[in-house]
């Protein structure tokens, strides 16, 4: 809440005003029929936790009746009665009982919102607010029938308890609306709701009629869903959701059983699902997660005759030729209300001729608008007459013999990449005047050229373009002494890609052998939206970094879709067999584990400090740490994140099955640093020492088992005065260790996985504990392990 400091010197006064105005102070957390409220007068629940009163968002100059948690400082109403009839002057506005209801008066003292239900016997009717947050309406203080709760009417929040639920005997679903924006609690576009086509999931949807992104569907078995993996994590928490289904209802609710933070999540104004907690010794909400992650990803963000461009400041660009339907909103970052053409089109006066009917402008786009037409046209020439034709169509495409048109608004654009090359190409209705003003006159040019030419030009150009490709690759100086491989050279080194070695976030990776004998890794990428240039880019980045702990790369190929990159062989395998799968004759002793550790740190100060580019991993785990015939660990997959075009969605997607190793800022979608990689780094060390695995799904294993998460258990012993590091040790090695090196390595990772990743150390002081060189003090134990680590004491 904006709560505005009152000087010292006022509060005398402050308090006289207060008791002289009788209807402002009511008593604890209820209004009777006899009491009203008004001002700035609150009911609190019993236990202080949620307080109801007026209240006015943001910058707005309008009030609304609303709950809010108590103790949290910044804007967080939870719910609000009014959603959509504000009142001004809240002195003159109140709220009371009124014949069985809990009614709101404006200023002049007209009903504006109200509970509504059937008039009772009013003088014993009174409005509670719980500590769960519902405010109930009860036939006497003592009665147990609630008439109507806010639990049942609900606004953009989640709170634990409520149910988000669907009604199987009148088809309705009730959801989750969002406020239109920060300042305005009135409904907005998206909101979530129950799949009312009963495939247990939760939908996100669109102005009540678009769905755009889903959970999947419920599995009982693990008690979570299919799209999210992640939210098992937060089992640890004590937050837990149910799916109930019978013959009247569907819902989803979720748990929240934990006295050391506060839960609260819901649908942003921005279309984007938010959960945030608050741990009991802060007043600030940290949000935890939130889907989906991209802004674009949300339908109809940018509003009509806008594109999308996660990679701009503002999210939203009109396209050429229009301009913002509200600049106001759109100064707001309010896109929703989209865009609208600058010069009319001159459509109806195009057969007249002169030449100045519409025209048509090329651009390039990531995604498509939605709900083309496919209409039957034989080429370009056709597709675009087709468009010409209607006077309501606004742009065509026409991609492998295929063409689309668009009637009225185009909505939904997306533009991922910086890549010309990349994407789709759209041609956009614009009047005759948008291409002769001066700005537009290069783009119309190069349009005539290119229709005036004809095919020959077009065929020579391109075949200029792969000349000059290739010159490139031989004399380009910054590809060092990669190798370009033709892709039947790779399928004949790799036996037409028979041996797998082993399948990684970006791809399979085959072994080979090159016509000099020497042994080869190929890694097949999958998902590379990259233009050419871009990629060759990247590959020649990635080329010249050369250290002893990380993985060499030998060249690369690159034909059309077909992008692998060659790699040395490593015949030791990957880290994670000899951790988790070892039988006791590969088992790795105390002093190789070590030496892994310190390497892969090597090799990762390199990638963040020591190379042109700094280079951030994000996906550090004994999968890709590789050793050598020497057990030396070589760091690989690195310089991929960046290949994938920075689209962290997808390499999300694909790190969904190693959720653990994951920095909370990176789930939660905000930027990433090196320390997301010093975080990922310390959970490794943690399965270095136990020789498992932090996240396991312990099927097998007894209850008690099940709950404990080693992470939390390496806290204690580190952090707490005389904790006895051995016990964290593998058992396998039997006692076998360097004591003062095992509690080093414990200490270092438990300030890694620090949520705060200014409290992690960097790499190269990682490096510099871990030589000995630098001494760490006692770490503090991670905020959000503290609430499994009591559950683990108590
Ligand atoms: C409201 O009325 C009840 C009896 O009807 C009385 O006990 C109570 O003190 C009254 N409260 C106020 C604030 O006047
Ligand atoms: C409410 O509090 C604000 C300051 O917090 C004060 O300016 C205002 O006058 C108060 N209104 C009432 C009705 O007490
Ligand atoms: C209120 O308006 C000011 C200035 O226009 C702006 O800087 C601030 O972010 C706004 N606050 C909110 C909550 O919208
Ligand atoms: C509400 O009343 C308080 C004192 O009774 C006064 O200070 C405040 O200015 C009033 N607010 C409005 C909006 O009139
Ligand atoms: C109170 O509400 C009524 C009905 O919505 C409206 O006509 C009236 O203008 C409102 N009064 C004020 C002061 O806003
Ligand atoms: C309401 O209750 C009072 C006493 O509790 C009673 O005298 C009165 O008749 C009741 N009114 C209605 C409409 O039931
Ligand atoms: C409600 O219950 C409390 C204690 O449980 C009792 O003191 C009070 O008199 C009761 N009130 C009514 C109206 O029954
Ligand atoms: C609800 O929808 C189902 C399937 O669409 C339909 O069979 C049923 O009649 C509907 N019920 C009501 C009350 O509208
Ligand atoms: C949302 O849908 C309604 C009809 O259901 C339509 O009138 C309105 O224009 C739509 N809003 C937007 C922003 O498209
Ligand atoms: C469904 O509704 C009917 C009628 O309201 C009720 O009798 C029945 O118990 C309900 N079933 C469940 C599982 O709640
Ligand atoms: C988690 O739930 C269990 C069982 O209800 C409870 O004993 C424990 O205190 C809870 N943990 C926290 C951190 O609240
Ligand atoms: C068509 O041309 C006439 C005369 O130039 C003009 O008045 C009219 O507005 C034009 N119509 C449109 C749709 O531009």
């Amino acid at each position: 809440m904006d709560t505005e400091k009152i000087p010292w010197w006022m509060l005398p006064l402050f308090l006289l005003c207060f008791s002289l105005e009788s209807q402002v102070s009511i008593a604890a957390d209820t209004i009777s029929f006899n009491q009203s409220l008004s001002g700035n007068g609150t009911i609190v629940s019993k236990g202080g936790v949620f307080e109801l009163g007026f209240f006015k968002p943001g910058n707005s100059s309008n009030y609304y009746i609303g709950i809010w948690y108590k103790k949290a400082s910044q804007p967080n109403t939870v719910w609000v009665a009014n959603r959509e009839k504000p009142v001004r002057d809240i002195n003159s506005s109140v709220l009371k009982i009124v014949d069985g209801n809990l009614v709101l008066f404006n200023e002049s003292q007209i009903p504006i919102w109200s509970t509504n239900v059937g008039s009772t016997n009013s003088s014993s009717v009174v409005a509670v607010l719980l500590d769960d947050g519902n405010l109930v309406l009860r036939d006497g203080p003592n009665s147990s029938t609630i008439l109507w709760q806010s639990f049942d009417h609900p606004v953009d929040t989640w709170l634990p308890g409520m149910k988000l639920s669907f009604d199987k005997r009148t088809n309705q679903s009730r959801g989750f609306i969002s406020w239109r924006n920060q300042d305005d609690p009135a409904p907005g576009l998206f909101s979530i709701e129950v799949d009312p086509s009963q495939t247990d999931q939760i939908i996100f949807v669109w102005n009540r009629s678009r769905q755009y992104w889903s959970t999947g569907t419920w599995d009982e078995q693990t008690k979570s869903f299919t799209l999210l993996p992640e939210l098992r994590a937060i089992s640890t928490l004590n937050m837990s959701y149910r799916y109930v289904s019978n013959e009247n209802e569907s819902y989803f609710t979720y748990l929240f059983d934990n006295s050391f933070a506060l839960s609260r999540s819901g649908m942003d104004a921005s279309g984007q699902f938010k959960a945030m907690l608050m741990l009991a010794n802060s007043d600030k909400w940290s949000l935890f997660f939130s889907q989906p992650r991209q802004q674009c990803e949300v339908y109809g963000y940018c509003g009509v005759f806008s594109s999308c461009n996660e990679k701009s400041t503002q999210f939203c660009n009109c396209l050429t030729g229009f301009q913002p339907a509200s600049q106001k909103e759109w100064d707001q970052q309010l896109y929703s209300g989209g865009c609208v053409r600058q010069t009319k089109l001159q459509c109806e006066n195009a057969s007249v001729g002169n030449g100045r009917g519409d025209q048509f402008l090329k651009i390039h786009t990531t995604t498509l608008p939605t709900n083309p037409q496919n209409v039957v046209a034989h080429s370009n020439k056709e597709c675009k007459s087709t468009c010409l034709q209607n006077c309501s169509c606004s742009a065509y495409a026409y991609n492998d013999n295929e063409c689309s048109i668009w009637i009225g608004d185009l909505l939904n654009m997306k533009q991922l990449g910086e890549d010309d090359d990349v994407g789709e190409t759209l041609h956009i209705r614009l009047a005759y005047s948008e291409f002769s003003s001066p700005t537009n006159k290069k783009k119309l040019i190069i349009v005539a050229v290119a229709v005036s030419s004809g095919l020959f030009l077009l065929g020579l150009s391109m075949f200029i373009t792969k000349r000059w490709r290739r010159t490139m690759i031989a004399t380009n100086p910054t590809e060092g002494s990669l190798v370009p491989f033709g892709y039947k050279d790779l399928q004949k080194a790799t036996n037409n890609f028979s041996e797998k070695l082993g399948k990684g976030g970006f791809g399979s990776v085959f072994k080979g052998t090159l016509p000099d004998g020497s042994l080869i890794a190929v890694k097949k990428l999958e998902g590379i939206s990259q233009g050419e240039k871009q990629f060759r880019a990247e590959v020649s980045i990635v080329g010249v970094i050369n250290h002893v702990n990380l993985i060499r790369l030998r060249g690369f190929c690159s034909e059309g879709s077909k992008k692998l990159l060659v790699y040395d062989y490593l015949p030791n395998g990957s880290l994670d067999k000899h951790l988790f799968l070892a039988n006791d004759s590969e088992l790795l002793d105390w002093k190789s584990r070590y030496q892994i550790a310190l390497g892969a740190a090597r090799g990762l100060t390199y990638l963040h400090d020591k190379c042109r580019d700094n280079i951030i991993h994000c996906d550090i785990k004994p999968e890709n740490i590789l050793l050598d015939a020497d057990f030396c660990p070589k760091v690989a997959d690195f310089g991929l994140a960046k290949l994938i075009g920075r689209d962290f969605s997808r390499v999300l997607t694909t790190l969904r099955g190693t959720m653990g190793y994951l920095a909370p800022e990176w789930i939660s979608g905000q930027a990433i640093t090196p320390k997301a990689d010093v975080y990922s780094y310390g959970m490794m060390l943690l399965e270095i020492v136990s020789g498992r695995r932090n996240f396991q799904v312990q099927v097998q294993h007894s209850e008690d088992e099940g709950t404990t998460f080693f992470p939390a258990t390496v806290a204690i012993h580190v952090s707490i005065e005389g904790g006895d590091v051995l016990n964290l040790l593998d058992s396998r090695l039997n006692g076998n260790v360097n004591v003062e090196e095992l509690s080093r390595i414990c200490t270092v990772a438990c300030w890694c996985i620090q949520d705060d990743e200014f409290q992690r150390p960097t790499m190269s002081q990682v490096v510099q504990i871990l030589e000995g060189v630098l001494e760490v003090s006692q770490p503090p134990i991670p905020r959000l392990l503290q609430a499994c680590i009591k559950e683990h004491l108590g």
